[in-house]
Order: structure tokens, then sequence, then C-alpha cells
């Protein structure tokens, strides 16, 4: 066998990280859990794979639950689309009656991409198929020395691939670059490939792969406004389409209205904003056009519905503000 997998495979049967999909790869748990990670950190991401999983148990579970339902458990994960797309493969599959059992199969269910579908092929089904995402990338561009594009990697991955035990290799890949190879302070020392691996030849082992060139993104404002009416707060239903597609939201307007209680920045992918949040007494704003839903609710209640990270950021400015000045939650 190659020598570079033979000694990753020794090192992942003695260290690999013990995780539920991987203790029961069966190709429900690992769609769920590779859709989960792609953008998540592992000790996040298993917190909400077990909710997940308990209140979805199986594919057809999550096919028929309502979106709402999918969203409120995806709440404060990010990327919703994935969640939205989770929901209609989960559709898919259970019309088809069973998961597809080839790459190709895979490929074409929504928001499975060209890793994913490697991934759960190897993990789940057993296939030989060799995967790459961004772990997987650097230790190959470090084991080979290589500045190359990521095309490149996937070649360099392919090579060493052990017949036999695909899954097992691209997460040992994978837990190898998460727990050694790491970006900037890789422990070489400790590194089961320490023997094949060109880059820690050249003695700057970070040098690969080359620093991205950093895309500027844009900062923009942002004017959040809770509109309060006794112990209630104003929200709406943003258009099932874009940003937060159907998540609930507080109204957003170019100048903000009341008394702002707090002020932060919230990173998305493509810009940075710098949203201000505002109280108000005054009257609601006439409806946004394809949001929908508009009503009081009681902001506790708002944790039981589907809300993006920067509504739960507001939510807890307007607590403390609420504690502040005295009273529990909320502004009468
Ligand atoms: N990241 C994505 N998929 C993973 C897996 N199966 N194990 C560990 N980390 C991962």
């Amino acid at each position: 066998m190659d020598p570079v997998s033979t000694d990753l495979l020794n090192w992942y049967d003695a260290h690999r990280r013990v995780l539920p999909w991987r203790e029961n790869p069966n190709v429900y748990w690992v769609w769920i859990s590779e859709v989960m990670l792609q953008q998540t950190r592992v000790d996040t991401g298993l917190q909400y794979f077990g909710r997940f999983i308990a209140r979805f148990p199986t594919v057809e579970d999550l096919a028929r639950a309502p979106l709402d339902d999918v969203l409120t458990l995806w709440a404060g994960l990010g990327y919703y689309s994935r969640a939205r797309n989770l929901h209609k493969a989960a559709q898919l599959v259970s019309e088809a009656g069973c998961f597809p059992s080839d790459l190709k199969g895979l490929r074409a269910l929504p928001g499975v991409g060209e890793y994913m579908a490697a991934a759960i092929a190897s993990i789940a089904l057993g296939l030989d198929e060799a995967t790459v995402d961004g772990n997987i990338a650097r230790v190959m561009a470090r084991i080979h020395a290589d500045l190359g594009p990521r095309k490149a990697m996937w070649a360099h991955a392919r090579a060493h691939l052990p017949r036999g035990r695909a899954g097992d290799y691209n997460q040992a890949l994978m837990d190898l670059g998460a727990t050694i190879c790491t970006p900037k302070s890789p422990r070489c020392e400790r590194c089961p490939v320490q023997s094949h691996c060109a880059g820690l030849l050249t003695g700057h082992p970070t040098s690969f792969p080359p620093p991205k060139v950093k895309k500027t993104v844009p900062i923009v404002p942002m004017n959040l406004t809770m509109h309060v009416q006794r112990d209630a707060v104003w929200v709406g239903r943003r258009p099932a389409q874009g940003l937060w597609a159907g998540l609930w939201a507080f109204p957003e307007a170019g100048e903000g209205q009341g008394r702002r209680i707090g002020a932060f920045e919230h990173v998305l992918s493509h810009k940075r904003l710098a949203v201000n949040v505002w109280v108000s007494e005054a009257p609601p704003p006439a409806p946004e056009p394809n949001w929908s839903g508009y009503g009081w609710v009681q902001p506790q209640e708002l944790q039981n519905r589907g809300i993006s990270a920067l509504t739960a950021k507001c939510l807890s400015l307007f607590h403390e503000d609420g504690t502040s000045r005295g009273d529990s939650h909320s502004r009468a």
C-alpha cells in the first residue's frame, strides 16, 4: 500500500476522533454531518447533529417536517440555504424510496457538491473515492510542497487512496488537518506522515498552500429597529429568497428609530454589516414586499422560531438593556 496512507491509517486507527457518524456511518447520518460540517466546526456541529437526529431520526421524518421546524433547528448555524437544500433533498430521497448509491446520484441532490458527494460515497457507501476540503487541500499541498490550485490537490489525494478504506483515509486527512497539520502552527513533530512531507523538508511547511488573495469585503451599515408594545416586539418573516430566507427578523430601515441600545459588527461571507440596534415605541413601519407573517410576539418566543445569529444578537442586546433598567426581559 502507499506509504503515506499506511502511516496515516495506522495513526487514524489509534487517534481518530470518536464521532457519531463514524460509529454508525449510515448514509443519512453521514449526509447530515457533512452538510453541517461544511461551514461549521466539529464541536459546534456535534451539538446541532444530536438535536437534529433526535428531532428527525430518519430521512422520511425530515422530508415530512415543515421547513420551519428545520430552520428552527438550524438557527445560529448560518448559511441557511444548507437547511433548505437538506429539506428539499430529503423529500427527493423519500419519494425515490432510497438514497442514491453512486457519486453521480449523490451529486444530483440539492446542496451536494463534488467534495460532499465523494465524502458521503466513501464514508457511508464504502466507495473508493478521494475527496478534498480545505483541511485535506492543506495537507496535500504540504506533503507535496505544491503551490498549485485545488485541482492539483485532488490528483494528489487520489494518488494515495487506499482501496477499501477510502472513508477512513478521507476522515484521517480531515482529522490530521484539523488537529496537527493546522494552518498557522502545524505540530510536525507529532505528524504520522512527517517522513513523507516535502513541505517539511523545505523548512517552511506553512508556505503551503500559498496565502489566499484576500478579497476586500465592503462594510455596510444596517439599522434594525425593535418596535415594542407592552411586552411584545414586532417581527416579520423574511422573503423566501435571498439572505436569511424564511427567517424571522426585525424591520430594517435606512435610519433607526427611537433609542439605540447597541451596535456590533456581523461578518458574512461577502460583506461586514455594521449593525445598529434600536428600540422604539412608535408604530411599526408598513410591511415590506415579500415579507410575511408580521405580528407582535413575546421576545422569548422567538427562541423557538427560525432566527439568524444576527437576530439572536439583537435579542441579547434587548435583554441586557431590559436587565439594566431593572425589568426582566422586555420593555413595557
Ligand atoms: N468535516 C467534514 N466531514 C468530517 C468528518 N467526517 N469528520 C471530521 N470532520 C469533518
